[in-house]
């Protein structure tokens, strides 16, 4: 299922800008990397420049070759380069480029909406779109909001999430995201975010490490703790991504989501499922709340939508949700003018045809077994404390000391992994992502065309940079 042709060869020159300047000193001149620390433009390094992707494979302007191992950003599930959802997206355009959703529909958005409903569980039928995840989760607070408004419940309002989870950049959905260090530059923010743990077993208390189920039922209990010492009156709704990205990739105990459904309604508090990450098969279902077996009252979603061909994202929100909205002169008085956009709405339906097409889902489902089994090889390691995550989603975790879980302090975290991992990991050839928003991790996220040869190639390449990551530390 995967092409790759010959590698490009090397030329080390780069490319240039239509002005003639090296594209490294342009970008390092004006352009400004999201999340991203500049000075080491300045001090002799260069932004890799991506120009080309093809099936697994990306290529940087110097001609060299790597494996995708994060699918640009969990994004491209079916690969690079098909050419048919260019086709699409051309012809999207010159029939209609634009128009809003604004009070107007377009073809592309209504087939889109209809489709996300089929396979969304439950009665998630209606689909607001948005351009992007965090948009997604923006609105979705948003809506909580009215909605407990427009049913005389007007102080719900709060928000409950987890510890490390990544939610969005925008003011809101920051407030929902866990991580402090991205937080603190832009504080205040939106109040009424509060925090409880997150499922990480591997950090979890001792008595609870063994027993996956206590601490399933331990950590959703955390949530009606937070909801009832706030009061339930004041709380609206919980973010929850199926299987948490930030902090490595960290799966739900057993039971876990059935007991957080049962806080939810025992408090009328809203579960939204934030995948953003884990839909479209990355998990194994088109929706990864369908593989945890609960149904949310929102889904947030984007990225792989249109495996990045174009952006695009949704919250798809049930029928009991839309209803005070469906009477009278209820408005939900919330847009943005590029959502839905037509171009990426048909690409988004050609997307879901290559899933259905290829079977991208079962693929996942029989092959993410054998990519576990594959990772866990590195467990032989010293420095690889834990190999977790579900379907094709995997965190491994670093650690100082293997028996007592001893994590690197923050200096060792950036000299392991910015100064060392993450360009050793890019100079091997394989593009993944090296993390200490937490615990540091090193994650895996390849398009789901991958198959046995690229999970070995991810194997190998790791062996031997953590091996050698081991005699710096
Ligand atoms: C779970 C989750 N929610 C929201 C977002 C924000 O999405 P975007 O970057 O498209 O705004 C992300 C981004 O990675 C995410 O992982």
């Amino acid at each position: 299922m995967t092409s790759s042709p010959a590698p490009v060869r090397a030329t080390g020159e780069g490319s240039r800008t239509p002005r003639g300047t090296r594209r490294v000193d342009a970008a390092r001149d004006h352009l400004w990397m999201h999340f991203a620390r500049h000075s080491g433009l300045y001090e002799g390094h260069d932004v890799p420049v991506i120009v080309r992707g093809d099936g697994v494979r990306i290529w940087d302007d110097a001609g060299r070759r790597y494996l995708d191992g994060l699918a640009g950003l969990f994004v491209v599930q079916v690969g690079h380069g098909r050419r048919e959802l260019a086709e699409v997206a051309a012809r999207q355009a010159e029939q209609l480029a634009y128009f809003p959703l604004w009070s107007y529909a377009h073809p592309a958005a209504v087939d889109l909406a209809e489709r996300l409903a089929a396979y969304a569980p439950g009665d998630l039928n209606r689909v607001f779109f948005t351009t992007g995840g965090g948009e997604a989760v923006e609105t979705a607070w948003k809506l909580a909001k009215q909605y407990w408004k427009l049913v005389g419940k007007p102080t719900k309002h709060k928000v409950v999430s987890r510890a490390v989870a990544y939610h969005g950049a925008p003011q809101g959905a920051l407030a929902i995201t866990g991580i402090p260090g991205a937080k603190q530059a832009f504080e205040p923010l939106v109040p009424g975010g509060l925090k409880v743990p997150n499922t990480n077993r591997y950090r979890a208390p001792d008595h609870l490490r063994d027993d996956g189920k206590a601490f399933g039922r331990w950590a959703a209990d955390r949530i009606e703790e937070a909801i009832l010492f706030e009061g339930p009156d004041t709380v609206a709704a919980v973010f929850l991504e199926p299987v948490q990205n930030s902090g490595g990739c960290i799966p739900p105990p057993p039971g876990y989501f059935d007991r957080v459904r049962e806080i939810c309604d025992a408090h009328d508090v809203l579960l939204v499922s934030d995948e953003v990450i884990c839909a479209f098969g990355r998990i194994g279902s088109i929706f990864a709340c369908d593989d945890f077996g609960y149904v949310p009252d929102m889904i947030t979603c984007a990225k792989g939508m249109t495996s990045g061909y174009s952006p695009i994202g949704a919250t798809i929100v049930s029928d009991r949700l839309f209803e005070p909205f469906r009477k009278g002169t209820s408005t939900f008085a919330h847009g943005f003018t590029f959502g839905g956009h037509p171009v990426s709405s048909a690409v988004a339906m050609a997307n879901l045809d290559i899933f259905e097409r290829e079977n991208l889902v079962d693929h996942v489902k029989a092959t993410a077994p054998a990519f576990r089994t594959t990772l866990e090889k590195l467990l032989d390691l010293p420095i690889v404390g834990d190999v977790r995550g579900a379907g094709y989603f995997y965190g491994i975790e670093l650690v100082k000391d293997k028996a007592t879980r001893e994590t690197f302090d923050a200096e060792e975290s950036e000299r392991l992994l910015r100064g060392f991992l993450s360009k050793a990991l890019f100079e091997a050839g394989l593009y993944c992502r090296a993390d200490d928003r937490g615990d540091p991790v090193v994650q895996l996220a390849p398009p789901l065309i991958c198959g046995q040869s690229e999970f070995d190639e991810m194997e190998q390449i790791l062996r031997d940079v953590l091996t050698e990551a081991w005699s710096h530390v």
